[in-house]
């Protein structure tokens, strides 16, 4: 079985443009972090700590533990260097594994081969050993391997998160164009906000951004509503670990919050998703939803932000003239704010200059591979215009 008490190098992947933000996130909980890409970090640290990591980052995608690396320069050799693991102490023999890669290598043109050599070779290893293998499939809701192969250098990793972290489980309905869960946790973090003041987010949707602001005013752990991670499959897993984890999180979390959270959207069935999806997260109390025009919007007084995700017409594929919306989110942010930070999220530059208000600063991110950027707009009397 594994030792969940080694340390080893563990690889944590975030969407494109959220490491900042993960980084953050990982020495708040007192990691040092080894080094730093666009779309994730590293640190030092045992599969006991990824258990942790799983339950309370935000910002991450998938918690990966590195179990070998060397160069492997065809899928011959990749094969015969699988099968000479120790799958048998990572998998269960009648358990159920899948495998996920990112190949950038000239022998291999589909992932999906890479995926099928790794699978073999896991399966034949554990096979030889135990005299029965695992069942295995597209599935990531048991155990995960994930080979990482660039050029000549191969990295194999057991994903100790299975489904991606930005599945928190309290989206049950689907609104039209949802942003991801980490995502909306990224935007908040490069928001001037903090908990205690007033969070206002017109254009809600399904209620993903004003869902995530809650939950950290809270402090509520991010996978609470989670019960299923890959770590769980791992033979030599300790459930009453796991439970510490959970028992110290809740111990932690808030029941009550100051500040106000507001979440209106013109479409009375985005209202009627945002609410159930924060009934299901347990915050459905906390916010005051309302179908109205932004415009229409309550604004409560004291400080606070106003953050605005409109639809940018790329993902919606919105034939309509978009430009009078955005001066609309500017007038009444002019109108309406005035005291508060504004922020508006999105992928459409040419329409952003609608809005009319000059920006402070444009955060990059990245909404799966659409480039995007955060305004923000400090709404002070007598906000200038452009
Ligand atoms: C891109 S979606 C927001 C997605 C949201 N961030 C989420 O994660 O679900 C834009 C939302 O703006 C709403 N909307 C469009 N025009 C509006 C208006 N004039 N006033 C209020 N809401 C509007 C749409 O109904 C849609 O729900």
């Amino acid at each position: 079985m594994a030792d969940f008490n080694k340390k080893g190098t563990v690889s944590i992947t975030s969407p494109l443009g959220l490491a900042p933000y993960l980084e953050k996130e990982i020495s708040e909980l007192g990691f040092d972090i080894n080094n730093i890409r666009d779309t994730g970090l590293e640190i030092t640290a045992s599969l006991n700590d990824c258990i942790r990591l799983n339950y309370l980052l935000r910002t991450a995608h998938r918690v990966h533990y590195l179990i070998d690396e060397i160069v492997v320069p065809n899928p011959d050799k990749l094969r015969n260097w699988i099968k000479s693991m120790p799958w048998e102490e990572w998998i269960h023999e009648d358990g159920y594994f899948s495998v996920t890669s990112r190949v950038d290598h000239p022998a291999i043109d589909n992932d999906q081969y890479a995926n099928l050599v790794v699978k073999d070779a896991i399966a034949d290893r554990i096979r030889f050993k135990k005299g029965q293998r695992p069942d295995s499939g597209s599935d990531l809701h048991q155990s995960v391997v994930f080979l990482y192969w660039t050029q000549d250098k191969a990295r194999i990793f057991v994903d100790t998160s299975g489904e991606s972290l930005s599945r928190r489980n309290y989206r049950s309905a689907s609104s039209s164009a949802p942003m991801q869960e980490t995502l909306a946790a990224g935007i908040i973090e490069a928001t001037n906000w903090s908990p205690g003041q007033h969070f206002i987010n017109p254009m809600t949707g399904g209620g993903t951004l004003v869902i995530e602001a809650v939950m950290k005013a809270l402090n509520r752990a991010p996978a609470s509503l989670r019960n299923n991670f890959g770590f769980m499959y791992i033979p030599g897993f300790d459930a009453s670990i796991y439970q510490a984890v959970r028992d110290q999180a809740n111990k932690q979390a808030l029941k009550e919050t100051n500040g106000k959270f507001i979440a209106t959207d013109n479409d009375p069935n985005a209202i009627i998703i945002a609410q159930k999806n924060a009934q299901t997260a347990g915050v459905e109390h906390l916010i005051d939803f309302e179908t109205c025009d932004i415009t229409e919007t309550t604004v409560p007084q004291g400080s606070g932000v106003v953050v605005v995700n409109p639809p940018y017409g790329i993902r919606l594929n919105e034939n309509r003239d978009l430009r009078p919306l955005y001066k609309n989110i500017g007038d009444f942010m002019k109108t309406k704010c005035t005291g508060k930070t504004g922020y508006v999220f999105t992928g459409n530059l040419q329409l952003a200059k609608k809005i009319g208000l000059r920006p402070k600063s444009r955060t990059r991110f990245f909404n799966s591979t659409i480039e995007c950027r955060l305004f923000e707009y400090p709404l002070y009397s007598g906000t200038k215009k452009n």
